[in-house]
């Protein structure tokens, strides 16, 4: 097990498969993007496979979840999830993704073994999607998510990050859209994890703003403490059911005593939090020959470090160095 000094166990896993993106959503990446990692330290994908199955055949991982950067970018993708997907127990296999370019790969994804998708969108309104993306690129998301809402991957999430002054006025147009549409969605607060540290509390819109706005047009019930779980996601009922919406406080209502999360980097890291400060390297280990079970122990030394909260509000708190886009989301 990947057991924690607090009693967390993490049983679910987010495997960052590059730091690069097509896109440069603002609260992720400068405008010019940010410098890659170098192409060897970039685990390859049997190196993956074999980590993600330490993970799962030793450690007691049940959910392995792929992310960036954008996972779509990775060429081997369907192989690693059709590897994934032949582990036993099998986990359940999910996918964070901008959805540009899934409406090409939602059928093979599918037949490889993925459960699920979690797709990125902000908003609806063109001009508005490239401010915020810095790339013309709604259409292709659109297609991306009505093509895996076809291949059956269903319900799609969709993940929105709200911006002031810019589509903080959107809440109840995507909850609309997305009702229509039969997709589940989850509003995000804004995070300090963009790479030009641009961060800054006061114009962050809370998940209480977030849920005002929606009450002016929806009837919202809330689903409790027991539908939350380790889920970050608070729910509601949106005027009675079945459809629901999510809000994910990070910042304002933070969920870090039930994390039940580990993170291995593109480049072989473990990280116990997306805010954590340290990492913790498999992939020189791995290289120089370990077996699954050293693996596996300097995996469970590394969970054992976990700290008990992101600590964002506290007086001391520093951004972790690397941004959202190489450590996944
Ligand atoms: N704050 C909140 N959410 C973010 N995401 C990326 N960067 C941030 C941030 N700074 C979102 C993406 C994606 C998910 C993985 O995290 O929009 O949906
Ligand atoms: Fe790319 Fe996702 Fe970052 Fe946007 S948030 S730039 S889609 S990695």
């Amino acid at each position: 097990m990947l057991i924690d000094r607090y009693g967390r166990i993490a049983t679910d896993l987010r495997v960052s498969l590059t730091d690069r993106c097509n896109l440069r959503c603002a609260y992720c990446m400068p405008a010019d993007g940010l410098d890659w990692l170098p192409g060897p330290d970039v685990l390859t994908d049997a190196e993956v496979v074999r980590l993600v199955g330490v993970a799962v055949e030793r450690l007691g991982v049940r959910e392995v979840r792929f992310t960036g950067g954008e996972p779509l970018l990775r060429r081997g993708l369907v192989g690693i999830v059709a590897a994934c997907a032949a582990l036993r127990p099998r986990p359940e296999l999910s996918l964070t993704t901008n959805a540009v370019g899934l409406a090409t790969l939602a059928g093979a994804l599918v037949e490889a073994g993925l459960d699920r998708v979690n797709i990125s969108l902000d908003t609806l309104h063109p001009d508005r999607f490239a401010a915020i993306a810095r790339r013309r690129r709604l259409t292709d998301v659109l297609e991306g998510i009505e093509a895996a809402a076809r291949v059956g991957l269903h319900p799609v999430k969709i993940n929105a990050v709200l911006l002031r002054g810019i589509n903080d006025d959107e809440a109840p147009g995507l909850l609309r859209w997305a009702i229509e549409h039969g997709h589940e969605l989850r509003f995000i607060e804004q995070m300090p994890l963009d790479g030009q540290h641009s961060w800054n509390r006061s114009e962050m819109v809370t998940a209480d703003e977030i849920l005002q706005s929606l009450e002016d047009e929806f009837e919202l019930t809330p689903l409790g403490a027991a539908q939350r779980g380790s889920a970050p996601a608070e729910t509601w009922l949106v005027d009675g059911g079945p459809a629901r919406v999510g809000v994910i406080g990070s910042v304002s209502r933070p969920f870090c005593s039930a994390c039940d999360r580990t993170r291995l980097t593109a480049d072989g890291q473990i990280r116990t939090c997306l805010f954590a400060r340290e990492e913790s390297d498999l992939r020189l280990p791995l290289r120089a020959g370990a077996s699954d079970g050293e693996l596996a122990r300097l995996w469970q030394v590394a969970m054992a470090g976990k700290q008990a909260g992101h600590g964002i509000d506290e007086p001391g708190f520093l951004q972790p160095a690397r941004p959202m886009s190489a450590i996944g989301g």
